[in-house]
């Protein structure tokens, strides 16, 4: 019988490449939506980030990250066309973790804790000696979720993704709240961008490497971002003010660019294309935001582990895996993360004693041998489909921009992490994209023209390069 459930589960959780195809071409149907529409399911967030960097940006910019697994603050400093063949930027960061009960908590507390947090950092580095209230140190702010902005100093939350739950905060501008915690404690910085761990992604990589054309996170969630044509973008008034300020002198609004980030991890929430199985919808049912985020609740960092645990859950419920042991662990909602499958897969043990441990250490359980074999076909069934699924955004973006070559500079955990990740993933994309198969494989997976990269550092570098830019552009204007 378990067998059966085996090739049951093989199947729903199968994507041929006809079907990553379809994938593809709906997605594109929805990239362009969102650009001419408000409240489509793909927002395609205008960021007011008009320009790849020049490579030349300077400045010394302290840095906060919410959004991906830490909360963390950087002061970088951007040295520009002074590196003179050595690092481009330095940094000096520190991590925090955000404590779980503040992500369902209130706003109040969360800037706050941030607040906290960012004084705590001012004076452990002496910033608090070279700036002051009067002289603030320019900070910007990297917010990993779908923001409506009006500039790039704003960003009003149009929904939490990614298990966050916080009051208080949707439908709120992000950088008044935390700007008046600022003023609140006088700390000495003045907040001048917020921007996408995407578009973060983007520009740092095409700071050091002009072949970027996506900043992608594959991590806690799934989200890409690129540079639209202005023209492209038609939600957008050309006689708006905000576009003829943005506009180089010397740049038609035909060339005129705009950083978009997607944020397809809204992609189907009308549920047209995607394949989704049982455990997706108990998921989906079960999330503080049920009906979004239905790409991303398939393919991201934050689910992968969950639909394992669901899967087993299943099994064992009807008296199939795990039979006269204490299951309770197992019963825990989200007690497993991608990295647990990313062991299972990678175990090479004799009698794969690792993945015994695992289990024994996280759930209290002593699996057999089917029961061992099973979750590694389970880790992998999963982890390929995610994979694959996660080619589909790129490839959206690339066959709707004419984009046959480049680099998708990629970070998060699932990216970086899982051992198999970037090889499927290419392999979907040259499924997708029909590349020919003599262009063969190298090591890392890297095959045919368009190649994923690992991204620099976006919530770092790319927030201090944007926030350089932007005070450069300022000058210009004043
Ligand atoms: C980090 C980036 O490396 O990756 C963040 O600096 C990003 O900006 C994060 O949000 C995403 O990965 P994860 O796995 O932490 O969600
Ligand atoms: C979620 C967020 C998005 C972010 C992505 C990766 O999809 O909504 O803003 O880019 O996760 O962190």
């Amino acid at each position: 019988e378990l067998d059966d459930e085996l090739t049951r589960l093989d199947q729903d959780f199968w994507v041929s490449s006809q079907k990553l195809k379809d994938i593809v071409e709906r997605f594109r149907g929805e990239l362009d939506e969102g650009l001419s529409k408000d409240g489509q399911n793909i927002p395609m967030n205008v960021s007011w980030v008009p320009s790849l960097p020049t490579g030349r940006e300077k400045g010394t910019i302290l840095t906060l990250d919410l959004g991906g697994t830490n909360l963390r603050l950087c002061k970088v400093v951007l040295h520009g066309d002074e590196a003179h063949g050595e690092e481009k930027s330095t940094l000096d960061q520190e991590q925090y973790k955000l404590p779980e009960e503040l992500k369902t908590g209130d706003a109040e507390s969360l800037w706050a804790f941030i607040a906290e947090k960012v004084e705590t950092f001012v004076k452990d580095k002496g910033l608090d000696k070279e700036y002051s209230t009067a002289n603030p140190m320019p900070f910007g702010f990297t917010f990993s979720y779908p923001a409506t902005q009006e500039r790039v100093d704003h960003a009003v939350l149009q929904t939490w993704t990614k298990g966050f739950d916080i009051k208080g905060v949707e439908g709120q501008d992000v950088a008044k709240q935390l700007r008046d915690k600022i003023e609140e404690k006088s700390l000495p910085v003045e907040l001048v961008c917020v921007i996408n761990d995407t578009v973060g992604a983007m520009i740092a990589s095409a700071y050091n490497d002009p072949k970027t054309v996506i900043g992608a996170i594959f991590g806690t969630g799934c989200n890409a971002a690129y540079m639209a044509s202005l023209s492209d973008v038609t939600k957008l008034d050309p006689s708006d003010e905000r576009i003829a300020a943005m506009q180089d002198t010397n740049t038609s609004t035909e060339h005129q660019k705009m950083a978009i980030n997607c944020e397809y991890g809204a992609f189907d929430n009308s549920h047209r294309v995607l394949p989704r199985t049982k455990y997706d919808r108990q998921i989906d049912a079960d999330s503080p935001r049920p009906g979004e985020q239905a790409f991303e609740k398939l393919s991201a960092g934050l689910y992968l582990g969950e639909i394992f645990r669901l899967i087993l859950v299943d099994l064992a419920d009807r008296g199939l895996v795990f039979k006269d042991q204490d299951t309770k662990n197992l019963h825990e909602s989200y007690a497993l993360d991608t990295g647990f499958l990313s062991q299972i897969e990678e175990d090479e043990s004799p009698g794969f004693s690792q993945t015994r441990d695992l289990f024994h250490a996280k759930l209290g359980l002593q699996p057999m041998d089917v029961e061992i074999e099973l979750s590694r076909r389970l880790a992998e069934l999963i982890a390929v489909r995610g994979a694959r699924l996660c080619a589909c955004g790129p490839a959206a973006i690339c066959t709707k921009e004419g984009i046959t070559a480049g680099h998708v500079a990629a970070d998060g955990s699932v990216a970086n992490k899982h051992p198999k990740f970037k090889r499927r993933w290419t392999k979907a994309l040259g499924e997708v994209l029909d590349w020919k198969k003599e262009w063969g494989e190298d090591g890392d997976g890297a095959r045919g023209p368009i190649k994923i990269t690992s991204a620099e550092d976006g919530s770092g570098v790319g927030c201090a390069i944007i926030a350089a830019m932007e005070i450069a552009r300022r000058n210009k204007t004043r």
